[in-house]
């Protein structure tokens, strides 16, 4: 074990970074840092001291960031905080990963995106963040891009997993409380299994530490999302459908159900260029959402 490389893990109680833990164990010897430190060092990612501590005493030979301010509507009122864990942190583990020479991989989101357009978005179009949260991460994304380090930034959209605040877990307490709920319908996106992403993630870094990929070759921006697209209603029907739940539901506009931050209409993540660079399938959301109901049926 003690030649395997060593992953530093930030962010490691989230619903990315708890897959994480779990895909990445057969890749090498997983650090896993959080907020609280349970499971391995505490790191805070608005105290700068806490990530250099942590880098120096890890010695990692990769690091995967899956800590993030991910409270959208929050982020509004509070965009200090968001800057410093999105924005600045990111500057500063590009620095570290550049100092050390060592790959690191993040992720970003589809609200970089205003939505304005009706064909899915690729890496190369222009980002225009309508929220706090969306310039924030791009803050970060384009600061750890530029910062000279082997990065991977993964865009990804729609999460949802069997842990953690996602849409899919909130439905299913809805439905349990509730007889009839009014759904949005015209944001259009993509739901992404959080495990399908840290199984993809652990697939690229074992083929980075086995010489198969150069990050040299492959560093840059990634679209990676499940395959198709639909609405919120849409998803709420399908995850209805799929736990055989009676509850009725009604589309209705975005303006009927006001939110602080503004979300995109329409924020569909072209992934041709990471199924190219990496080979890799990306099933369709339904097929991904009907495996993680399964899962948490146990
Ligand atoms: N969720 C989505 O729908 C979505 C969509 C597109 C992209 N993404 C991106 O995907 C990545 C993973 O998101 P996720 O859904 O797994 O998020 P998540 O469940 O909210 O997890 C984020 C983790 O970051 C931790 N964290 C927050 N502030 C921190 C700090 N100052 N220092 C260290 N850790 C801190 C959180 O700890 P606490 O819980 O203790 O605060 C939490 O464990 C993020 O980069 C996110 O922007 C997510």
């Amino acid at each position: 074990m003690s030649d395997a490389p060593r992953i530093l893990l930030i962010g490691s109680d989230g619903q990315v970074g708890w897959e994480l833990r779990r895909t990445l164990a057969p890749v090498g010897q997983v650090i896993a840092a959080s907020l609280a430190g349970e499971h391995g060092p505490a790191i805070d990612l608005v105290d700068a001291g806490s990530v250099r501590r942590v880098f120096n005493e890890v010695a990692p030979d990769a690091v995967v960031n899956a800590a993030a301010y991910t409270a959208v509507d929050k982020a509004e009122s509070d965009p200090e905080q968001a800057q410093a864990i999105n924005g600045d942190a990111l500057h500063l583990i590009g620095e570290l990963a550049a100092t050390y020479r060592i790959p690191v991989l993040h992720y970003s989101t589809d609200f970089v995106f205003s939505g304005q357009t009706e064909r899915p978005y690729r890496e190369d179009d222009a980002p225009q963040p309508l929220s706090v949260y969306g310039q924030t991460k791009l803050d970060g994304e384009q600061a750890l891009l530029a910062s000279g380090a082997d990065a991977l930034v993964l865009r990804t959209a729609w999460v949802y997993g069997v842990r953690g605040r996602n849409f899919l877990l909130t439905m299913l307490n809805l439905f349990r409380e509730r007889t009839e709920l009014r759904i949005v319908d015209d944001q259009i996106g993509t739901p992404t299994w959080s495990r399908m992403l840290a199984e993809v993630t652990a697939l690229i870094l074992h083929r980075v530490f086995t010489g198969d990929l150069e990050m040299e070759r492959i560093r840059g921006l990634y679209h990676v999302t499940s395959s198709g697209a639909t609405s919120w209603f849409g998803f709420a029907e399908a995850i209805r459908d799929l736990s055989g739940n009676p509850c009725a539901l009604t589309p209705i506009p975005t303006s009927d159900y006001p939110a602080p931050a503004r979300r995109p209409a329409y924020s569909v993540l072209d992934t041709r260029k990471f199924r190219d660079t990496f080979g890799l399938l990306l099933p369709d959301w339904r097929q991904s959402l009907a495996l993680c109901l399964a899962d948490l049926k146990g």
